[in-house]
Formats: structure tokens, C-alpha cells, sequence
């Protein structure tokens, strides 16, 4: 009996701890950037990478003002579907995928690479909404 309560209690705890969305690419994702010398995500960093500028360019110029809702790309004017993973379930499935834009994406906001501390920060962020 006591055992199955201790079981229950840490099922739950470990249940509300979980992120919005429980994602095993975006768990491997966060785990290769761990191995390449990032800290634990710190989204509230990623949020803060995201609305930055760089004189003009920031990542909003494309993604729109706000992550639930669709953007709009600054030079070829079309759509991109919203970021937030809880309204766009297709986000972040492929690591290739998200590897690639971090990749195109940091040069072209940033002029530079993101480190893998940011690349988790900003997805830990974006998937958690
Ligand atoms: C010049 C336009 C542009 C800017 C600026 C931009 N992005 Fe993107 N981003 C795109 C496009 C286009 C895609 C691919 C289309 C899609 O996924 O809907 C994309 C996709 C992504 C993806 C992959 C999402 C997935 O589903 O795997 C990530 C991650 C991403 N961007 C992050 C960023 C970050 C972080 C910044 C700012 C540093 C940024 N982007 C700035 C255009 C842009």
C-alpha cells in the first residue's frame, strides 16, 4: 500500500513537471546542445534572444510580433506557420530541420552562429508555448 501511494506521488510530481509540450526530438535536441558545453535552458533567455534586434534584423522581422501567430518572411513575403509548439504541433519534430533555420537564421539576425546555449534557450522557449 505504501508503496504504490510513494509510486502515485512521483508518477504526479514528475506529471506537473513536465513541459507543455513533451517532445523526445526536441529532449534530444536540448541534450546535444547540454553535450556541446550549454548550461540547463533558461527559456526566459530564449525570449529575450528572440525579441532582440540587430539594428534592424531580429528574429520577430520574420516570425511576427508574437510566436502563436503566423509570421511573415521580410524578404519573400510569404507565410510561416506560428512557432508556438502548442499551436503548431508540427514544429520541432525534426532536428535536421531545426538545425538548418537555427543555422540560416542566426547568420542572417545575428551576422553570426547561435551557441548552443541560445539554439537551447530559444527552443526550449518556443516549445514550451
Ligand atoms: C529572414 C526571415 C527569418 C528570420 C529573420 C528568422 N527566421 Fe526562423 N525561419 C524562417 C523560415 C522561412 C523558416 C522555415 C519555414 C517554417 O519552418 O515555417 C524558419 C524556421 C525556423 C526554425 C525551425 C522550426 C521548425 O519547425 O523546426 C527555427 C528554430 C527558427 N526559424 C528560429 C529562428 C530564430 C531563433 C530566429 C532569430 C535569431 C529566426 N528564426 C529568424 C525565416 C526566418
Amino acid at each position: 500500500m505504501k508503496k504504490i501511494s510513494v509510486i502515485l506521488i512521483v508518477t504526479a510530481a514528475c506529471l506537473s513537471g513536465l513541459p507543455a509540450q513533451a517532445s523526445p526530438e526536441v529532449d534530444k535536441l536540448l541534450q546535444k546542445y547540454q553535450q556541446q558545453g550549454a548550461a540547463v535552458a533558461v527559456p526566459e533567455q530564449g525570449k529575450n534572444l528572440w525579441y532582440s534586434k540587430n539594428g534592424d534584423r531580429g528574429c520577430i522581422n520574420c516570425h511576427g510580433s508574437t510566436p502563436a501567430d503566423t509570421g511573415r518572411h521580410v524578404r519573400t513575403n510569404k507565410a510561416i506557420k506560428p512557432m508556438a509548439a502548442s499551436v503548431n504541433p508540427e514544429r520541432y519534430q525534426d532536428s535536421k530541420k531545426v538545425e538548418k533555420w537555427f543555422l540560416r537564421n542566426c547568420k542572417w539576425t545575428l551576422g553570426r552562429l547561435c551557441t548552443a546555449q541560445e539554439k537551447a534557450n530559444t527552443l526550449d522557449w518556443l516549445n514550451s508555448l
